[in-house]
């Protein structure tokens, strides 16, 4: 008998995508998507897969920023660190027809003491590849994993973004409230780790 090919592994249970109520997002789709009907059957809006590097995952997030060389093995340590933790979700959006990634978006959990040991959720690294933009998956993969957040629990979700993109996310119910909108960074030259 031939060796088995590896069983993928999701980063996140994807049964979760199946509870997301889209009526419950300000966002307007037009026509209407949802993160189970993406509006073409060759769309699939899932969790990571650990298969992705070889769908063009990584460099479907150089469009956002630098990515650096980074190996299969250090792409699936750290989704391994990742599905370990739990708090993090990262969702995709493949074009089944050429098996690519084509759009992510990140929520990540984080844990307080404050609210009751509530939970909060944070948006990272938003992409949709620059050749299938203008087609309403930025909003959907946005609104997927801010509903997640929300059936998770978590009390509010928050982003940062360049200036440009605010009308962007405002359309999806994100607010720049009045005295706490700013956003601050210190950037260390020396990234080497403990
Ligand atoms: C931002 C990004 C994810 C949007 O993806 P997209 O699939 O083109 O977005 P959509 O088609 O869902 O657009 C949704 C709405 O936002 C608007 N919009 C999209 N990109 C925009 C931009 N760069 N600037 C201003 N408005 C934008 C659209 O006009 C559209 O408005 P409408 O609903 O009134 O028609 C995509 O441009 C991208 O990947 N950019 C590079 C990476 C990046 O900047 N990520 C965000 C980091 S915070």
């Amino acid at each position: 008998m031939g060796a088995q090919p590896e069983q993928e592994l999701f980063l996140y249970d994807p049964s979760l995508l199946l509870k997301l109520d889209f009526y419950r997002s300000p966002a307007k789709f037009n026509p209407p998507i949802t993160a189970v009907a993406p509006g073409e059957p060759w769309l699939k809006v899932r969790p990571l897969k650990t298969g992705d590097y070889r769908r063009g995952f990584l460099q479907s997030l150089s469009q956002l920023t630098n990515v650096g060389e980074i190996s299969e093995a250090q792409f699936l340590n750290r989704f391994a660190e990742m599905r370990a933790k739990g708090d993090y979700y990262v969702t995709v959006i493949e074009d089944l027809r050429s098996n690519k990634i084509i759009g992510s978006a990140t929520l990540v959990i984080e844990r307080k003491f404050i609210h009751s040991c509530g939970i909060r959720a944070h948006l990272e690294d938003v992409v949709v590849d620059d050749t299938y933009r203008g087609k309403q998956l930025g909003k959907l993969i946005v609104v997927t994993v801010t509903l997640l957040a929300e059936v998770l629990g978590c009390y509010k979700m928050s982003l940062e973004c360049k200036d440009k993109l605010i009308p962007f996310y405002r359309s999806i119910g994100y607010v720049d409230e009045k005295g706490n909108s700013n956003s601050m960074t210190l950037r260390y030259a020396n990234q080497n780790r403990l």
